[in-house]
């Protein structure tokens, strides 16, 4: 760091202390996100014809045109080696009343689907029954983000039911919107 940069960090860090703004480690940075109000998707394909999936919460929008939309994965995920290998992914962004699926599709052990309505994409995507919207997608590129990876997927085709409310997740817990 040259002396002009070490002079900037020292400024910016001093702004911040009187702004009240600490630095934060990993845990803090986890409860300060959850702040941020998102949905909850679920990005699945069959492999040898059993559904593989995990449930997301860092789903967003990011081009119309090519039509691309972003998750970020964590690099310890286990599940996203085994999507990224395949030729198609389907994405459910997850409805109202639909947080027992999610925790379902989060499960560290046991069989995630269980329970689970799904119904399968002639070209192998998976997609939840009852989810507000189904994303059709391809792997289109990775980035590397710290300990995630962002990954970017092309929109193929897209089914989506506006009327149906999203399941909210937001400060650690599952909640649902009220409209004003
Ligand atoms: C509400 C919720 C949101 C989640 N969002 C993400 C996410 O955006 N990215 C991610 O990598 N894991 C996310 N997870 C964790 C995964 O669903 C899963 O538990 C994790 O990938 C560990 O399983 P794996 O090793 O099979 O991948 C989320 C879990 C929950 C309950």
């Amino acid at each position: 760091m040259t002396a002009v940069d070490a002079r900037g960090t020292r400024r910016v860090q001093a702004l911040a202390r009187e702004a009240g703004v600490e630095a934060a480690g990993p845990v803090d940075l986890r409860k300060a996100y959850g702040c941020f109000p998102s949905g909850v998707a679920a990005v699945a394909a069959l492999v040898d014809g059993e559904p593989v999936g995990m449930a997301a919460s860092t789903f967003t929008a990011v081009s119309l045109e090519p039509a691309l939309v972003s998750l970020c994965i964590q690099r310890t995920s286990t599940t996203w080696p085994r999507l990224r290998e395949l030729p198609r992914l389907g994405l459910s962004v997850l409805a109202e009343g639909q947080d027992a699926v999610c925790r379902s599709l989060s499960a560290k052990a046991g069989d995630r689907f269980a329970g689970v309505a799904w119904e399968r994409h002639d070209d192998g995507a998976v997609l939840i029954q009852d989810a507000t919207l189904w994303l059709d997608c391809t792997l289109h590129s990775e980035l590397p983000a710290g300990d995630h990876l962002i990954a970017l997927l092309q929109v193929h085709g897209v089914h989506a039911q506006p009327e149906a409310a999203p399941l909210v997740f937001h400060g650690s817990l599952f909640r649902q919107l009220a409209t004003l």
